[in-house]
């Protein structure tokens, strides 16, 4: 198991496993070296009663914590994380997960993220905010230290020719819509949740794909209208996603 305990330097008010004291980053330290050696020898059972002490502590120290809203630490953690996870449903549906590029995700406040949405073959997330269903965002990192950060709430939909969306292009894009953007998706944040993400594998970020621009570029204005007007009206539950263009 490769833990790395995080530097003082790191801890915030924020909380999160970045807040753990120095005499719990030891407690961690020695229990998880512990578990280690001992899984390395093919040891399964804990014979000790100092690592099963050590091991118990490092679990309800490492533990999900919650807290109401996004702090600068967190912010911080989202500003540096490449891709993110939506998750949605509503009553009766299947349950969608998508991910996406976190160029066009923004913090607008501590309890509000949205994202711009770009055209796809369909709108579940639309979908099932129209029908009040939960929805989640999920980030985790894919390197340096670990953390899994869930962001629990409602969302919101604001359509291209809304005021709203105007003035979300207006704060965060300069007034210029990117390729291929079709709406908004807003999340008001009822819960703020982190945990170890441990098992979270690392990748190495290479870039970005440049195929969605590309293909709206591709469809134009005229053809991305009809393509939304064809793919985008109903969920794959046949769940309305409340979907028109100006
Ligand atoms: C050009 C194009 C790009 C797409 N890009 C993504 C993507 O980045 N992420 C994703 O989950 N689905 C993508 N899809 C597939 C679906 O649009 C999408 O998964 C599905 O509709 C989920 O609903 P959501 O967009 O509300 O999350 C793409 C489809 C097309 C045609």
């Amino acid at each position: 198991m490769d833990v790395t305990v995080p530097a003082a330097s790191e801890e915030s008010s924020d909380g999160g496993p970045w807040t753990l004291s120095r005499a719990e980053r030891d407690t961690v330290s020695v229990a998880v070296a512990s578990f280690s050696k001992r899984r390395d020898r093919s040891i399964w059972v804990l014979q000790s009663r100092r690592s099963i002490l050590g091991v118990r502590c490092a679990c309800e120290v490492l533990m999900a914590k919650q807290f109401r809203e996004i702090g600068d630490t967190l912010k911080n953690f989202i500003a540096s994380q490449k891709i993110f996870f939506t998750g949605s449903a509503a009553s009766g549906s299947r349950v969608n997960i998508s991910p996406r590029s976190t160029d066009h995700l923004h913090v607008l406040g501590p309890n509000e993220v949205a994202y711009l949405d770009l055209t796809g073959s369909g709108s579940e997330t639309a979908a099932h905010v129209k029908a009040d269903g939960a929805l989640t965002l999920m980030l985790c990192a894919f390197d340096g230290t670990p953390m899994i950060l869930r962001l629990y709430g409602k969302g919101r939909i604001a359509l291209r020719g809304t005021p709203a969306y105007a003035a979300f292009l207006d704060r965060l894009y300069g007034g210029a819509e990117p390729p291929g953007a079709r709406q908004i998706v807003c999340l008001d944040i009822d819960l703020v949740q982190t945990s170890c993400g441990f098992a979270v594998p690392l990748f190495d970020h290479v870039g970005e794909r440049s195929v969605l621009d590309r293909w709206a570029e591709a469809k134009g204005e005229e053809g991305l209208r009809a393509y939304r007007a064809e793919k985008n009206a109903v969920s794959i539950d046949g769940l309305p996603t409340g979907f028109r263009d100006p």
